[in-house]
């Protein structure tokens, strides 16, 4: 962990009264290019050394406010990652790293994409996918260009677009019924969030892990574990939850990453409501795309993209007056509450009344309203930690999207007081941290993070 340049930072973001904003500004720009590789940006040095999909569409989107021909790259960096079938995978590896002991290729070694034959043969990557931020990402970069520009960059993107997008469908919505499910929870971005979690530990646990708890022994799991030599333990996902992770990991890689063999028996199937929301926003966007450039998106694509809005109102729960996850075979609500809750704001696809719903809901002090908001999980869920990655911590990300969320609905005054908090949350931090305790507003994690500084770029700019 990098306390000594949490020093040096406040010492700048403090030393002056009157123009602290451009300073705030000025530090996230030198975060950004101190991760910039080149063509793509690293979350962060050390713990996050490749290329993760949805970090480099939050960057892109900092990143366009000063220098949009190194947002459009960090877009077009991530297509050279796309799976022949379409799929974006959630990582591309950077060959050129080496862990703690020197050895280099771990990641690669542990994905070993090319088992399958849809990797690309050119650069390794995870086997799984991420929310899909890129639609959004395209847009909001040609927002900033001139219209035969934005022509042109919509051109350049839009088949590979396309082609993600029907993946999503043919792959993960293998019964047509509108929303797409999860197999990891890498997939969805909340590594450890509560539903997963909750499912994990109450029905899911593999017998070999359940006899690795009772015994105890999931402690040496922890000596192999990377995260955990940047940042203190008990502000990442528990041993047991990683473990269950990499096995889950392992099997998908045994199964050469084919689908249907993955699906059948698999641990996890989720039709996640963070993703699901985020896939509704994506998808009005390459509509938005498709209309610029005067294309036609296929029609099955379009049935689908309808499907979705529609069916995410199966989710709305109305005993606890909330949106949840569901599982994807039995069809039952995870009914473990987390600020996923409000990402149905953000897919804008909802209802006046349900949008009013979720405001109240987040200004329900007791459950989304402390002094640092929003946290990942509510104050009165039992799973409740201010330290513990995304069980309790804010994140600007989330942040963005429901700011974004709250605009759109017509919530000025909140979004603008959550845009507020936001900025007052890192520039109190004196970092640029991963995530943030709600209580009290201090850094944890990663420092230096990318996605803080890109979006707190572009919150100062809006
Ligand atoms: C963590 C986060 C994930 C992010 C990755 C890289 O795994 O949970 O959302 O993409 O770090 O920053």
């Amino acid at each position: 962990m990098d306390k000594e340049n949490k020093t040096s930072q406040s010492d700048i973001v403090e030393s002056s009264e009157t123009d602290v904003t451009p300073k705030l500004e000025d530090l996230a720009r030198l975060v950004l290019d101190h991760n910039d590789q080149g063509s793509f940006t690293i979350p962060a040095e050390g713990l996050y050394p490749h290329q993760w999909l949805w970090d480099s569409c939050f960057i892109a989107i900092g990143l366009r406010h000063h220098d949009i021909e190194r947002a459009k790259l960090e877009v077009l960096s991530l297509l050279r990652g796309q799976w022949a079938n379409g799929m974006l995978p959630h990582v591309i590896l950077n060959p050129n790293t080496r862990d703690d002991h020197g050895h280099k290729l771990r990641d690669i070694n542990l994905w070993q994409s090319w088992r399958s034959p849809n990797a690309p043969d050119d650069v390794s990557t995870s086997g799984i996918t991420q929310p899909p931020m890129v639609a959004e990402a395209v847009v909001r970069i040609g927002d900033k260009l001139k219209w035969p520009e934005r022509r042109a960059w919509y051109k350049m993107v839009y088949p590979a677009l396309v082609q993600y997008h029907e993946w999503l469908y043919a792959e993960r919505d293998p019964h047509h019924e509108g929303l797409v499910l999860q197999i990891h929870p890498w997939e969805t971005g909340l590594d450890d969030s509560t539903p997963w979690m909750y499912e994990l530990h109450s029905h899911l646990l593999p017998l070999w892990i359940r006899f690795l708890k009772k015994s105890g022994l999931q402690q040496i799991f922890g000596w192999f574990r990377s995260d955990t030599k940047y940042v203190p333990a008990e502000e990442r996902a528990s041993n047991i939850e990683e473990l269950a992770c990499y096995s889950v990991e392992r099997r998908f890689r045994r199964k050469n990453y084919d689908f249907d063999k993955i699906i059948d028996h698999s641990l996890f199937a989720i039709e996640d409501l963070v993703f699901n929301s985020i896939l509704i926003r994506a998808n009005q966007q390459l509509k938005h795309i498709a209309k610029s450039i005067r294309e036609e998106l296929p029609e099955s694509l379009r049935e689908s993209m309808a499907k979705t809005e529609k069916t995410l109102e199966e989710l709305w729960d109305p005993y606890a007056n909330e949106y949840f996850s569901r599982d994807f075979v039995t069809h039952r609500l995870l009914k473990e509450s987390s600020v996923a809750a409000l990402l149905p704001l953000y897919a804008g696809s909802i209802s006046k009344e349900r949008a009013e719903v979720l405001v109240r809901l987040l200004e329900n002090e007791h459950r989304f309203g402390p002094a640092y908001p929003i946290p990942s999980a509510p104050l009165d869920s039992p799973w409740f930690s201010p330290i513990r990655y995304w069980q309790g911590p804010s994140w600007v990300n989330l942040n963005w999207l429901i700011i974004d969320g709250l605009k759109r609905y017509g919530y000025d005054d909140h979004a603008e007081a959550l845009k507020e908090s936001t900025l007052e949350m890192v520039g109190k931090s004196g970092g640029f941290y991963e995530y943030f305790n709600p209580l009290t507003g201090e850094g944890l994690g990663a420092n230096n993070f990318s996605w803080t500084a890109a979006l707190v770029v572009d919150l100062l700019r809006k």
